[in-house]
């Protein structure tokens, strides 16, 4: 009997309970030596009865449909599975995997938003409220749930303990159509007697300040709001619901102040600990609640992840300014909050401030423009205490602490806590070179800096907005990172969700109120894009075919809209267009105003979007849409060419971006064309030293661009490259994260002065998905890298790589390393997936699930790049 399958996963997520979804696709993986999959068994414990499939004759293992009747709300259901593999036998069962249904219909909501009663000055620093309400339970309580999620931000506590982990809870979405709940499994919070239930509650993104010009108050309401619904199962099967209405009560706490830009200040005095127990200790009138409406169909369960403190870091040094302050080093550019064990005397005050970076010594403010990032904890006088705040996350490596009793913080009392979706993390990579390691470490930390609850462009000024641009090219690189299947459906959701009747797709979503040049909202190339190009991306990186189904339409309106926008010509050479967004040579203040025509951008993504609904629909069936937009490519790449690469092969932008959309976006209908534009793009590089000149567009596709024509050498000189601008640059430079702009901080140790200069953004390190698929070496060649390809192309003096991802399938790897010469590679190949190997030299060679090594002859690599390795083509199309 074959080895058992690992446990049952439900849809993206890492646990089941609480899913929105009444069908739960599920996923095993096999474990090593097993070979195929031939056939499977479910076995469902639903409702008291158990059943089994059957045999089924299926090599399916990831998002198989769910095999039994819809789950009903609050349904549980446990899951097995069995497969027969090469050997024919049946394995022996998986451990169950649990899933448990959150509440699916509106008709289960009997919770309204209640919400302190009290008048609120507009001009105030409108102190947060607690909710709580205090219950007697009659009965021993054999299992409880809350379901919880607020207008604005919550921590839910009973009978004084918090519930869950999570942070910033319920995130971010498009409040008004779609509010996510969470559901906690509260058994062991609840006793027979007395019990209280309560809630911290924060402005955070529903009424709070945000947006950049000084941002925006009240934007979904001005309301801040607790729903909350403990449902209690007794030992009898009776129940008790405890549900936010009319009966509870709101008092201030002691946050006096808290905003995601602001910061929190806190004031111990007014704090007691007890306070959501049935025996607070400090008096505090409590008063009735203002009860307000929410439609519950508006109400959802999360798709991904919660926001999560994922890691503690301690300072690395402390430096005392002379005046009371202590400038702290964390050594790494982050995302979270500090947390702080202080002891003194009663009222002092102590100051936490934070920066990404010092200019003359001091926290550089000046970058987070109208983000204060100050936190504010007042003692109480009563011994050491711990403090965190709640409702605000800073970016920052360094923190200045003013105030704090006693001289210096002493070792453990300040330590930073990372923040971010806790996804799983399924990428990594190394090398022989260390900076290039240092590289992928920093697009890292600017993905978990960057994926909180939606993926934003930076974590740390008066913006963290979901710019569309931003994750449609960094997309290829977080899903090799990390399993953001789950938080990446949700937020094109959302995009859906914002997309207006044209077609227009937001600049960011969720949309808030902006400047002149974003609102009313247009479309934007390269930005709108993300319709069509992200969740294909998804489907070849997860294998989620529902996904790309669910989001094809929003695709589909997009380019049906840049259709009529560019009319017959099939030119969209009109309206805002942000080109190549932060070409090195764009003046500080226009960021669009680069080597290369906007317009030839707009084209040039147009074709592709139309090619990306092309394979699209074609995935799904839909053959006449699949023929559609593929003319449509077609056309719209003729005209492109028509209008863009003149007669010599040049182009009318002699630019590197204008030769990598050509190239990469295959708008080239000659090899001959093909050469002579990557001939192009090699040389000017190399003219200018290969430093970089592309922005946003250019330089996630211009390693790509010229390995796959031929000229991979040039590609390792633009990442070897330490001169600005260029990514090692940053490095050489200290940084830890990914710069918004190649020189945020210049080569004359000055921060640029561009208003827009964050330390943390993590669009420019979309490379390192061509540092695991070429230097690395694996690539998906079919969804959910069923099938890959193996295949490194070493350069650059990198002697030895290492990458692995965890695919849907399981765990692939590939280690490489050169030694005289020759190339000993070492591979992985998940279960149930087909590998094709290509080593330098040697013929490509089928490979199956497990360990495989090979030994090259010996290669002269330079010498091979010189002479041109064949050209790849395009990045083919995936099935
Ligand atoms: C953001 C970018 C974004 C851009 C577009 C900036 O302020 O930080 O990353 O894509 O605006 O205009």
């Amino acid at each position: 009997m074959s080895l058992q399958p690992a446990p049952v996963t439900f849809e993206h997520l890492t646990h089941g309970l609480g899913i929105g979804v009444a069908t739960p696709r599920l996923s095993w993986k096999l474990p090593p030596g097993t070979g195929a999959q031939q056939a499977y068994e479910v076995e469902l414990h639903q409702g008291g009865r158990l059943r089994r499939t059957g045999r089924v004759d299926s090599p399916d293992h990831v998002l198989v449909p769910w095999p039994g009747v819809p789950l009903t709300s609050r349904e549980r259901a446990a899951v097995r599975v069995r497969t027969w593999c090469v050997d024919g036998e049946p394995s022996a069962w998986s451990e169950p995997g649990a899933v448990e249904a959150g509440l699916l219909h509106a008709g289960d909501w009997s919770a309204a938003p209640v919400a302190a009663a009290w008048p609120e000055d507009p001009g105030t620093d409108r102190r947060p409220a607690r909710v709580r309400k205090d219950f007697t339970l009659r009965r021993p309580v054999t299992s409880a749930r809350l379901y919880v999620t607020a207008h604005g931000l919550y921590e839910a506590e009973i009978n004084g303990a918090r519930v869950g982990e999570d942070a910033l809870s319920p995130g971010w979405t498009v409040y008004h159509q779609r509010l996510r709940y969470h559901t906690h499994d509260v058994t062991a919070h609840l006793t027979k007697g007395a019990n209280t239930v309560g809630a911290w509650l924060g402005d955070g993104w529903y009424r709070g300040r945000f947006g950049f010009d000084g941002g925006t108050r009240d934007i979904y309401g001005t309301d801040q709001s607790l729903i909350a619904q403990l449902e209690i199962t007794h030992d009898d099967g009776t129940t008790t619901v405890i549900a936010t209405d009319s009966t509870w009560t709101a008092a201030p706490g002691p946050i006096l102040t808290s905003g995601l830009y602001e910061g929190e200040t806190f004031d111990a005095r007014l704090d007691d600990p007890a306070w959501s127990t049935p025996e607070p200790v400090l008096p505090v009138d409590w008063t009735p609640v203002a009860v307000h409406r929410r439609d519950p169909a508006t109400l959802f369960a999360p798709q991904g992840p919660a926001v999560r403190c994922t890691q503690e870091v301690a300072p690395v040094s402390v430096i005392r300014k002379g005046d009371g302050r202590y400038l702290l080093d964390f050594g790494q550019n982050l995302v979270g909050r500090l947390r702080i064990t202080v002891d003194g005397p009663a009222g002092t005050a102590v100051t936490l401030r934070h920066a990404e970076v010092l200019e003359e010594g001091e926290l550089a403010v000046r970058l987070l423009r109208e983000a204060h990032a100050k936190d504010t904890y007042v003692l109480a006088g009563e011994g050491p205490r711990t403090w965190q705040p709640r409702f605000t996350l800073h970016g920052f490596r360094y923190a200045e602490v003013t105030g704090w009793p006693g001289g210096e913080p002493a070792e453990g009392a300040v330590t930073a806590l990372v923040h971010h979706t806790d996804m799983r993390r399924t990428g990594w990579f190394e090398c022989s070179d260390p900076l290039v390691n240092r590289l992928h470490e920093n697009v890292v930390w600017s993905m978990r800096g960057n994926f909180v609850d939606i993926p934003t462009d930076c974590p740390q000024r008066d913006e963290r907005l979901g710019w569309t641009g931003d994750i449609q090219v960094f997309a290829p690189t977080a899903s090799y990172l990390y399993d953001c299947a789950g938080m990446l459906d949700s937020w094109l959701t959302d995009v859906a969700a914002e997309q207006l009747p044209d077609g227009t797709v937001p600049w960011y979503v969720p949309v808030i109120p902006g400047g002149p040049q974003w609102t009313p909202i247009h479309p934007g190339a390269a930005w709108g894009d993300v319709a069509a190009f992200t969740p294909w991306l998804l489907h070849q990186r997860f294998g989620d075919l529902d996904l790309l189904r669910r989001h094809f339409a929003t695709g589909r309106k997009w380019v049906d809209l840049v259709e009529r926008l560019a009319g017959p010509t099939r030119l969209w050479d009109t309206g805002v267009q942000l080109g190549d967004w932060l070409d090195p040579i764009a003046p500080p203040d226009d960021p669009g105003d680069g080597r290369t025509d906007r317009y030839l951008v707009a084209t040039a993504y147009f074709a592709r979007s139309a090619r990306h609904l092309a394979w699209s629909a074609d995935a799904l069936g839909d053959s006449e849409a699949a023929l559609h937009y593929g003319a449509l490519a077609d056309a719209v790449a003729a005209a492109f060419r028509g209008r863009y690469v003149l007669p010599t092969g040049r182009m009318t932008s002699d630019s590197p971006t204008a030769y990598c959309l050509a190239i990469a976006f295959d708008l080239l209908d000659t090899p001959d064309l093909r050469r002579r534009a990557g001939d192009r793009l090699a040389t000017l590089v190399l003219e200018d030293d290969a430093r970089i000149a592309t922005g946003f567009v250019g330089t996630p596709l211009i390693c790509d661009a010229l390995t796959d024509t031929g000229h991979l050498d040039v590609a390792y000189r633009l990442l070897t490259q330490t001169e600005c601008p260029s990514w090692l640059y940053t490095v050489t430079q200290g940084a830890t994260t990914i710069w918004e702009r190649w020189d945020s901080l210049r080569p004359d140790g000055t921060l640029n002065p561009g208003g827009m200069t964050s330390f943390n953004h993590y669009a420019l390190g979309a490379v390192a998905d061509w540092l695991h698929r070429v230097v690395g070496g694996i690539t998906a060649t079919s969804a959910g890298y069923r099938t890959l390809s193996y295949r490194p192309r070493p350069g650059g003096g990198i002697t030895w790589a290492n990458t692995s991802h965890e695919t849907p399938y399981g765990t692939a790897a590939l280690s490489w390393r050169l030694t005289d010469g020759v190339m000993t590679a070492r591979i992985t190949v998940p279960q149930g997936c087909s590998g094709t190997v290509e080593l330098p030299g040697r013929e490509p060679l089928a490979v199956g699930p497990g360990d495989h090594t090979f030994d090259t002859a010996r290669f002269d690599h330079d010498a091979a790049h010189q002479r041109r390795m064949p050209a790849f083509g395009p990045q083919v199309p995936l099935r």
